[in-house]
């Protein structure tokens, strides 16, 4: 049996009240406490997953789906209410929510806050900078933070929260030290009101230095400049600000086809080392998701979505790393890559080991901490995107991620509407088409009214090769593309608006009631 702590259990209960209420009355009359000091834990999905009760209920859902029982026929449309949790509609993997920050952690682990013998860490996310009449602009983000005290035992009961049919003491080595790892990342105490200090050098040319591929970077001529960075952290510990940096002989981004790398450290700390690109007025700029495009992340199964983000090493996605590095060696000099991932910042070390050993080096983007809570957690990829665009407003995007997040199957589009002359092409890997676990309904809607040749939903890797995306090329012909501008679950059969997509009356019904009692068992 999985250790369960008593919060755990009191916020089962919670969700399960609040599941119950959704289904028998319109207007939930159990509000859920808020709970101030959490253990970290599988929230928004409103139930926890476990392979041995609600995971199985939720495959008794698509075969109700599928087959229909009592013939009461109901339109897909109807289930897709607020009363199903959002994974089943949305996709929306929930285990990275509503992570504990700085007091919650003290006060869960019941320590005082005497942190200050404690050496600093910043989290410094490697940046990109345009050019500007100033001269560059770079984007430090990051987060300021401490590690508390935590014993080895105590990480460990930590670290089975987040294991499902198994727990720590069970895992191979490899896999303790990663689950570790994570846990001691989450259960950081994030330092507000500080004054963060950065140092820029020119950095190496890419090859040999652990970013293998290079996106064609340079080793920017300037010398080195200190400064610090104009805001005081905020108070979960988070900068993000725009610094116009010392042209000290760097070239011009208006009179360079070239990337610029230059190393960063922050003052006071070994772990604030990032490196920045600085990136030439035009030129094309790839934005790519990393779960489940860039490595097998399953999240749309939930067990395995787990331990392949607590405990497995990543893995990278077929040969994904091939069609990168081709990219990288052979597109023109000024090609930039960015990495950009909703994961929160607690995990953003291991997705940045990851990428930096596999694909070419790039900027990344995370969560930001003030975007933890639910509501915010939809709008924070949009937000990222836009920054960059209006960072870039002469740059073309090339935008890569998968069918499996909702957020990307609609942001995507939208960018491409709302910046026409901006999206170069879409890749978006069909998941369906190669796991049928990838069961959750995706919605094309969003492609209506685009060029029907500036996207792809494609299978596999293989299928990105040969594309001249300069000259936008972003179809390969022989991929058939099956978009019906709506809903689309073929595993479930639903394949657009009026083909399909009946089910049995009280499919939803039958669904919550049937968690609700695996809840009951759990507890
Ligand atoms: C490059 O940019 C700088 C600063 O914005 C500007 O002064 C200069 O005229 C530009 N050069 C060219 C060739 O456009
Ligand atoms: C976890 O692993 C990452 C990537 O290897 C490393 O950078 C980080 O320092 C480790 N964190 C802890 C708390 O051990
Ligand atoms: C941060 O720097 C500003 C400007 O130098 C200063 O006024 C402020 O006191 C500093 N904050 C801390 C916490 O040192
Ligand atoms: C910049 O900071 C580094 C590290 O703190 C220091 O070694 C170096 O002397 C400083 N350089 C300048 C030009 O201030
Ligand atoms: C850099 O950090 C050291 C202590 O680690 C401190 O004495 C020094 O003032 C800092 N420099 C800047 C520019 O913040
Ligand atoms: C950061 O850079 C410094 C200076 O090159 C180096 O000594 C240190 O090991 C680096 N830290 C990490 C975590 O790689
Ligand atoms: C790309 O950059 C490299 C390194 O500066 C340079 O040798 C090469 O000529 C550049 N290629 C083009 C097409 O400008
Ligand atoms: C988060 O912080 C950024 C930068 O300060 C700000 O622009 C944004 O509006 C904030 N988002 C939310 C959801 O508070
Ligand atoms: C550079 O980026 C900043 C921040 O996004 C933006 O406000 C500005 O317009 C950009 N400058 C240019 C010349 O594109
Ligand atoms: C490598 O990328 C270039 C540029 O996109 C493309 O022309 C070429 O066909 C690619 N090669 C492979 C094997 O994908
Ligand atoms: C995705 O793949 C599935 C399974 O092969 C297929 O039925 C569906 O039409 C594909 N979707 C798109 C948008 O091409
Ligand atoms: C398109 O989708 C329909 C419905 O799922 C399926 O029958 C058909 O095989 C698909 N075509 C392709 C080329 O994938």
């Amino acid at each position: 049996m999985v250790h369960h702590s008593t919060t755990q259990h009191a916020l089962l209960l919670s969700a399960v009240l609040r599941l119950a209420s959704a289904v028998a009355v319109p207007e939930p009359t159990v509000v859920p406490a808020r709970v101030e000091v959490r253990a970290p834990m599988v929230t928004p999905a409103a139930i926890r997953f476990d392979g041995r009760h609600s995971y199985v209920q939720q495959r008794n859902v698509v075969d109700s789906i599928k087959s229909g029982v009592d013939g009461v026929a109901k339109s897909w449309g109807s289930v897709l209410g607020t009363d199903l949790p959002s994974f089943f509609t949305d996709g929306i993997p929930g285990w990275f929510e509503g992570l504990p920050t700085g007091t919650q952690v003290l006060q869960s682990l019941g320590i005082g806050d005497d942190l200050a013998a404690k050496p600093t860490e910043v989290l410094n996310l490697p940046p990109y900078g345009n050019w500007t009449d100033q001269g560059w602009n770079v984007r430090f983000h990051g987060n300021v933070y401490k590690f508390p005290d935590i014993s080895q035992s105590k990480v460990d009961d930590l670290a089975n929260v987040f294991l499902i049919d198994t727990s720590v003491a069970k895992l191979p080595p490899d896999q303790q030290a990663q689950a570790r790892n994570l846990t001691r990342s989450i259960y950081i105490v994030q330092q507000g009101k500080q004054n963060v200090s950065m140092s820029l050098e020119p950095a190496p040319m890419q090859g040999g230095d652990g970013e293998p591929g290079g996106s064609n970077a340079i080793e920017a001529p300037g010398g080195v400049q200190n400064f610090t960075l104009p805001y005081e952290t905020t108070d979960l510990g988070d900068f993000d600000v725009f610094v116009p940096i010392k042209s000290n002989g760097l070239l011009p981004g208006n009179s360079t086809d070239n990337v610029q790398r230059l190393n960063v450290y922050t003052n006071g700390t070994m772990s604030g080392n990032a490196t920045a690109y600085l990136v030439p007025n035009e030129g094309i700029t790839f934005i790519s998701d990393i779960d489940d495009i860039l490595r097998v992340t399953k999240i749309y199964n939930p067990k395995e979505g787990l331990l392949n983000s607590f405990a497995r090493p990543f893995t990278q996605w077929m040969n994904m790393p091939d069609i990168y590095g081709n990219w990288s060696r052979s597109l023109p000099n000024n090609t930039h890559f960015h990495y950009l991932t909703t994961t929160p910042e607690q995990a953003t070390r291991l997705y940045m080991d990851f990428i930096y050993k596999t694909y070419p080096g790039g900027s990344f983007d995370t969560r930001p901490l003030n975007f933890s809570d639910v509501s915010a957690t939809l709008s924070i990829r949009m937000f990222l995107l836009t920054k960059i665009f209006e960072t870039f407003p002469q740059r073309k995007f090339v935008l890569v991620a998968d069918t499996s997040n909702s957020d990307v199957m609609k942001d995507y589009p939208q960018l491409a509407h709302d910046y026409p002359n901006q999206v170069q092409c879409i890749f978006l890997r069909n998941t369906s088409a190669t796991d049928s676990e990838m069961w959750f309904p995706y919605n094309t809607e969003g492609f209506k009214g685009l060029n029907n040749r500036s996207y792809m939903f494609f299978r596999e890797p293989n299928d990105l090769t040969g594309l001249d995306i300069v000259n936008g090329q972003c179809l390969n012909e022989s991929i058939p593309q099956n978009v019906t501008f709506s809903r689309q679950a073929e595993i479930l059969g639903i394949h657009g608006k009026s083909s399909g997509g009946r089910l049995q009356g009280g499919a939803t019904i039958s669904f919550v009631v049937a968690i609700v009692a695996a809840m009951f068992l759990l507890l």
